[in-house]
């Protein structure tokens, strides 16, 4: 058994109800017009009433564990922006549920890149002979943190669950995760935050009336360090991997709006048919939307066994980060 970090396995979970841009249009001053050619999304998943991350995440990887043949894994990494709870993890609770026992489960913040940063934390448990095998989630409930009257991050944002598993395995083998590159930048940590409910702003009953709970986005400069970060991360990770940006066929892209996806292409000079499209029809999923993208890229034919794959990804903090894979022979739950 080598140290290298396989992918194995692949499973995704939406939760069912689904709010197209024409339910959105009846409440907020928008429409499907404005929606589709600004973002390219088309509807998004919404969980009900009583539904948190950690029931998306379940889900998420009980498919997975099956997608990889196994009921077991020596550890769980959760990436996600909404914790079911300030305190503790989530993780644990998912680890139980899914009947791993007392593996080590913790949850990784780095937003929209945190499922990157959580491949990166599982190969590393991986190469240090720690854990044989990984089970890493991506899952959000944007949802919950959605401000009901902000029509920019509303017309985004949707919710959704995506997890794979690790296994040791050669470094030349299908499914192993090249060097990932990986980076941030807290100078620009006012672009995406929550203000209040932490630390810096908790809410108590005497400051409830000024808090603001909700996720803010400065969109039109999120746009900007997206493109560039995504395009120079993915160019630094094909060179690591010893590949040219054009032998690449496949890149999953983080789903925050197709505009970035098709600014990255045309950077790197290349087809935008490369960079498979998802969010039209769930939105961005943040820290889950690479698993989601890449079960959807496999079940359309797009990412096929043996292809040259990139993963891209960018996010608050801010975060960003890029790797390479050789996609393996995994059917997607
Ligand atoms: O997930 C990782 C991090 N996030 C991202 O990567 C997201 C990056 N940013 C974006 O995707 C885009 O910036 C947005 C989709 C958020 C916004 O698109 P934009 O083309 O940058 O628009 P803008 O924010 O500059 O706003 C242009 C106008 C504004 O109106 P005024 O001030 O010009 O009158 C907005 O109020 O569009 C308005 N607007 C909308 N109009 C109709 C914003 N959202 C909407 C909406 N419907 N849903």
């Amino acid at each position: 058994m080598g140290h290298a970090a396989v992918l194995c396995g692949l499973g995704t979970w939406l939760p069912p109800h689904v709010v197209t841009n024409e339910d959105l249009a009846r409440e907020l001053d928008t429409s499907d017009e404005w929606i589709r050619s600004r973002t390219g999304v088309g509807q998004r998943h919404v969980a009900g009433p009583g539904m948190a991350t950690s029931d998306l995440a379940v889900e998420a990887g009980r498919r997975a564990l099956k997608s990889a043949a196994t009921d077991s894994v020596d550890a769980v990494i959760l990436a996600t922006t909404t914790p079911d709870r300030p305190c503790p993890g989530t993780a644990p609770s998912v680890a139980t549920q899914l009947g791993l026992g007392n593996v080590p489960a913790f949850d990784l913040a780095a937003v929209c890149t945190g499922f990157l940063y959580a491949l990166a934390a599982a190969g590393g448990l991986i190469a240090a002979g720690t854990a044989g095998s990984v089970l890493v989630i991506g899952a959000e409930t944007y949802s919950s943190i959605l401000d009901p009257q902000d029509r920019s991050t509303r017309a985004i944002f949707g919710d959704g669950a995506g997890a794979v598993v690790l296994r040791a395995g050669d470094p030349h083998e299908a499914g192993a995760l090249g060097p990932l590159v990986l980076g941030s930048d807290g100078t620009g940590s006012e672009m995406i935050k929550v203000p209040s409910g932490g630390a810096r702003d908790p809410i108590r009953a005497e400051t409830i009336a000024t808090a603001d709970p909700y996720f803010r986005m400065s969109g039109r400069q999120v746009f900007r360090h997206a493109v560039e970060r995504m395009t120079d991360a993915s160019v630094e990770a094909a060179a690591r991997a010893g590949w040219e940006p054009s032998d690449i066929d496949v890149f999953i892209v983080h789903q925050a709006n197709v505009r970035i996806m098709h600014a990255v292409a045309d950077q790197l000079r290349l087809p935008r048919a490369r960079f498979p499209v998802h969010l039209d029809r769930v939105g961005n999923t943040a820290a889950a939307s690479i698993p989601l993208a890449m079960a959807d890229a496999v079940g359309a034919g797009t990412l096929r066994a043996g292809h040259r794959t990139a993963m891209a990804a960018f996010g608050g903090g801010l975060t960003w980060g890029a790797s390479t894979l050789t996609w393996p022979d995994v059917t997607p739950n």
